[in-house]
């Protein structure tokens, strides 16, 4: 460890990705809905997004619901847009964080009045540069490439580019993570030990820490035990 204090990490990544799973099974433990696990689930984000802004991670991106999670049960779905508009409204008070939002994925689902709050956070926030924290919402990783895809077609239908000018670097400038780097460390919770459609291209050379522990459940001890194990990987990026 580099330090003992609240304030340092051990290795921090420049991008953590983090699947928060077992909201579900929090409550279920407690003979609570639902609703209640991702009540708990939204305290969790806020805490592990505090850890994060004091230890320096730079960009932190949640899964916060995916393009498969509409079918779920319609108060389930009822529930997480109020969690998603008292976080927002929340958010706009956080001038002082210095934090930038960013949502990854298709506004137009989400109702007007949630979508409107999604558009304002993201321009009221976007002058800042200290921490970025990326809400996919709507978002699904193959959805991410084809709507970057789709984008270079039409630049090179309109004769802007050509086919083979289009490399690595201009698809990543189309995704909804555009000027983040790729992640490095990607953690999810509630022992599952899949990526579920999450950053699929930006999770090519990121590094996984899996946890039983329920994403409730999951704190500041936790997460420092992620960054101890992150900092002892050895990242060759298909080198040697
Ligand atoms: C997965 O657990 C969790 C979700 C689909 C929703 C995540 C949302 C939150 C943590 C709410 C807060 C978010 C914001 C942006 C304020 P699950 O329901 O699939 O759990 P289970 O696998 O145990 O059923």
């Amino acid at each position: 460890m580099a330090g003992s204090d609240n304030n340092t990490a051990p290795c921090v990544p420049v991008h953590l990705g983090i699947i928060m799973d077992g909201n579900g099974r929090w409550a279920k433990k407690r003979g609570l809905p639902r609703s209640m696990g991702h009540k708990a689930g939204a305290e969790a984000l806020r805490c592990i997004t505090d850890c994060c802004r004091r230890w320096g991670v730079r960009y932190l991106t949640y899964y916060a619901f995916s393009t498969e999670n509409w079918k779920r049960p319609k108060e389930e779905i009822d529930a997480l847009m109020k969690l998603f508009d008292e976080y927002l409204d929340e958010a706009f008070t956080l001038e002082k964080e210095q934090t930038r939002i960013i949502f990854l994925g298709d506004k137009a689902p989400f109702p007007e009045k949630l979508r409107a709050k999604m558009e304002k956070l993201e321009k009221t926030s976007e002058k800042y540069d200290s921490m970025t924290v990326m809400l996919a919402m709507n978002y699904g990783g193959r959805d991410d490439i084809i709507h970057a895809a789709k984008r270079l077609a039409e630049y090179a239908a309109e004769g802007d580019i050509t086919p083979s000018d289009i490399d690595e670097k201009m698809l990543s400038g189309q995704l909804y993570t555009k000027g983040a780097p790729d992640a490095d460390l990607i953690i999810r919770t509630s022992g599952e030990q899949r990526l579920s459609n999450f950053l699929l291209w930006q999770a090519a050379y990121a590094e996984f820490y899996f946890t039983d522990v329920l994403w409730p459940d999951f704190n500041e001890k936790e997460l420092k035990k992620a960054f101890e194990e992150y900092a002892k990987r050895n990242r060759r990026f298909g080198g040697v």
